[in-house]
């Protein structure tokens, strides 16, 4: 599970990239970092999504209880979510780096804390699983 957790590390550093980019708005844009997020973003939340298709879904997938298959498809459905907005987000990031945004300072910050406000929830969430998972014994049979 440590590439899961450094995985979860690396999303809520973006996250707080993100936030202060959006507070930086309209005026303060730090173009560089806004280049950089927008290449790093898409391939840290595809990573992050591989690692638990690794290393968590299965375990909720295969659970004798309906909450927790219900969880795991939960689960993929706002990972398909969060990759479609993260590529608007890209697009928002690039275009603030170039100094081509068509938003208002105010849509692209609502944007962008809409965004790392979604993850922030889903990942802590995720932790909060990992967490409950290492503490029920396997041998039970509850979740495995
Ligand atoms: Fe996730």
């Amino acid at each position: 599970m440590d590439a899961l957790y450094r995985s979860y590390d690396h999303m809520l550093d973006i996250c707080n990239r993100l936030e202060s980019i959006a507070d930086s708005l309209p005026a303060h844009i730090d173009a560089l970092s806004c280049a950089a997020l927008a290449i790093e973003l898409p391939d840290a939340l595809q990573r992050t999504h591989d690692e638990e298709e690794r290393a968590l879904l299965p375990i909720l997938s295969v659970s004798k209880l309906p909450e927790l298959r219900n969880v795991a498809s939960r689960l993929r459905r706002e990972h398909a979510l969060d990759q479609v907005n993260a590529m608007e987000i890209r697009e928002t990031l690039l275009a603030l780096a170039s100094n081509s945004l068509t938003l208002s300072g105010d849509a692209a910050g609502y944007q962008l804390r809409a965004f790392f406000e979604s993850l922030r929830r889903h990942v802590s969430a995720e932790q909060d699983i990992l967490a409950l998972l290492g503490h029920v014994p396997s041998s039970n049979g509850s979740v495995h």
